[in-house]
């Protein structure tokens, strides 16, 4: 097996690592899984950014790609940080090709100073330490930082329930506007929505990892919203509003092909039901434009009661075992090289 760091803008290339990855997330009995589309992949890797770098590494046997695997960090926080994720081509597996690719992205970011690693998977419950991918995660040091549950909505809710959420937290809502975007906001709203949006991370529990504020601006979270536009990727954010300013989020993204969005992260200021009222404003304003959008795949930490209960009820059924895994390293004892500063992997 060999590593070579994929060329995200050669197309032929690019394609067949995608290819790669999707078989390794939805063609290896775990029908129930979720993945990029092949725009999403591309925009991920071509469209880096400081707060949202990433970068792919390919594994050969011979000439035929057999492996993808795709750091992800930031330049602006956690830069202790890395997460890395290998996928194998079903057939390919169980020949070591997975191991030597995370070994080598392991190395990368020693390389680059980053010494807390992170990762994960999905498996079909129950719990099990003896799961496939906690097995392999153990093999290469990483162990469970937290446990998460995969959970999916089929749609459509029912409007009946959609108003019942809503109007059991009515009374508690006082002086906050209920608003639903969709791929724009507003410049007024941006600083307060950016400020959830990084605070998301440290709030949101994450076992044993802990991590610092992300550090979005509204200049930065235009152009992701930009890209995100272009690619199609139409993100419906509802916020709550109080005097001004954004004091609840929720986004839902569509991905840019099939009929599945993906709930990509929830934060409130507590106490006032503002988390059931931001999702049933998502729900609503999917169910009335996009009929098309049949599921909507979530994952939560099971001590994250709170969303999980509001995710419950809405119909939100659980689908497997989403753990996190986390590696500690030692920094390297020789010379750091010239590069170790700047890059990530
Ligand atoms: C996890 C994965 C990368 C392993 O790839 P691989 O090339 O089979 O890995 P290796 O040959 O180096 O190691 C095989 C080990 O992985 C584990 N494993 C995990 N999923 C497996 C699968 N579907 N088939 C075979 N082995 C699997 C086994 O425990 C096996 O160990 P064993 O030999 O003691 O039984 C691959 O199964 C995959 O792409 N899974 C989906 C993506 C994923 O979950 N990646 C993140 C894992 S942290």
């Amino acid at each position: 097996m060999q590593a070579r760091p994929l060329d995200p803008h050669d197309d032929a290339q690019l394609r067949a690592f995608y290819d790669v990855s999707w078989r390794a997330e939805m063609d290896d009995g775990r029908p129930w899984n979720g993945h990029w589309t092949y725009d999403e992949l591309a925009s991920m890797l071509r469209d880096t950014t400081p707060e949202h770098r990433a970068a792919g590494l390919a594994a050969y046997d011979g000439d035929r790609l057999v492996g993808a695997g795709i750091s992800m960090w930031s330049e602006t926080d956690n830069v202790d940080k890395a997460y890395v994720f290998p996928m194998v081509d079903p057939p390919a597996r169980g020949r070591g090709v997975g191991g030597a690719l995370l070994e080598a992205m392991v190395e990368q970011s020693r390389a680059a100073g980053r010494l807390t690693l992170t990762s994960n998977a999905a498996y079909a419950g129950p719990e099990d330490d003896q799961s496939p991918p906690v097995r392999f995660a153990a093999t290469h040091s990483f162990h469970v930082a937290n446990t998460e549950i995969q959970r999916q909505l089929r749609l459509p809710v029912d409007d009946a329930l959609l108003d019942e959420v809503d109007a059991e937290g009515e009374p508690h809502r006082d002086g906050y506007t209920v608003r639903t975007f969709i791929d724009d906001l507003p410049d007024r709203l941006l600083p307060s929505y950016c400020a959830l949006v990084n605070q998301l991370i440290v709030d949101a529990p994450s076992g044993e990892v802990d991590y610092e504020a992300n550090a979005l601006t509204p200049d930065s979270m235009r152009e992701h919203i930009a890209v995100q536009r272009r690619i199609g990727r139409r993100v419906y954010r509802s916020l709550a509003v109080r005097d001004g300013e954004a004091v609840a989020q929720s986004d839902l993204a569509l991905q840019t092909e099939g009929d599945t969005a993906v709930q990509s992260g929830t934060y409130v200021h507590r106490g006032h039901r503002l988390g059931a009222a931001v999702k049933v404003a998502n729900l609503r304003a999917v169910q009335r434009e996009r009929p098309d959008i049949l599921r909507i795949d979530t994952v939560n930490a099971e001590t994250n009661s709170w969303m999980v209960s509001i995710n419950e009820r809405l119909g939100f059924e659980i689908l497997a075992v989403a753990p996190s895994f986390v590696r500690h390293l030692e920094p390297r004892t020789s010379t750091p090289t010239r590069r170790s500063r700047s890059r990530a992997t």
